[in-house]
């Protein structure tokens, strides 16, 4: 991805959330300059990855297949010294832009329409091989639970919420609207816990074609 669509991206995030009155915390605004000088106190920021997230999952077409992240907290699946088992995220799902199918080996996740248009999540369970199960699927969605056939959807309006339990293939896309999503799930590690059923980059490489806006969640220099 170039550098000036991921601060294009950042810009249009930072209005939106504004817009819905979601509340950032402090670092999402920091420029590289703040973070070159930024001390050990910060290194929960950097150990475990919290802040921008942004991705093409190396497809090309951010529009198309993407999504836009921030990871507001997290805990590390290595390292417990911060001793958080969870994490909270909040995702912008455009409209008709796709998060491909995949699953997670450790992370348990509740995925939440947080407001604007609907979030429509498609699933299948997984097989002994990672590959679609044929099996109903559980559905378990704001204390209700249910069975849909594989490959089924569930749409969720603004309010409402799924859990995502570990081997669970998902794939996601908003509907009549840009979306704003919350997730609330275990520790999340994107480097080592995303079994995509294609596959996909999950962190782009970066077209330095202008100077970045804020870092992102893997681009932070170490304390000095
Ligand atoms: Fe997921």
């Amino acid at each position: 991805m170039k550098r000036s669509e991921i601060n294009k991206l950042m810009r249009e995030a930072v209005a939106f959330a504004d817009k819905m009155n979601f509340k950032l915390p402090p670092f999402a605004f920091w420029s590289p300059e703040k973070w070159a000088e930024a001390g050990h106190e910060y290194d929960e920021i950097r150990d475990n990855m919290l802040g921008w997230d942004i991705t093409d999952f190396g497809q090309g077409d951010f529009y198309k297949i993407g999504l836009l992240l921030f990871t507001i907290r997290n805990g590390n699946l290595t390292d417990k010294k911060y001793g958080k088992p969870y994490a909270e995220k909040l995702l912008i799902v455009e409209e008709n832009q796709i998060t491909p199918y995949h699953f997670h080996w450790s992370k348990m996740e509740d995925i939440i329409n947080r407001g604007g248009g609907e979030l429509v999540i498609k699933l299948y369970n997984s097989d002994e091989k990672e590959e679609f199960a044929d099996t109903p699927v559980l559905v378990s969605s704001d204390g209700r639970n249910y069975e849909i056939p594989a490959g089924g959807i569930v749409r969720l309006t603004p309010g409402e919420s799924i859990t995502l339990k570990q081997g669970q293939y998902h794939k996601f896309w908003a509907e009549k609207g840009k979306t704003l999503v919350g997730e609330v799930s275990k520790v999340n590690d994107d480097r080592v816990d995303n079994r995509f059923h294609e596959e996909m980059g999950r962190f782009p490489a970066i077209d330095e074609d202008e100077k970045p806006l804020y870092l992102l969640g893997n681009e932070y220099p170490a304390a000095k």
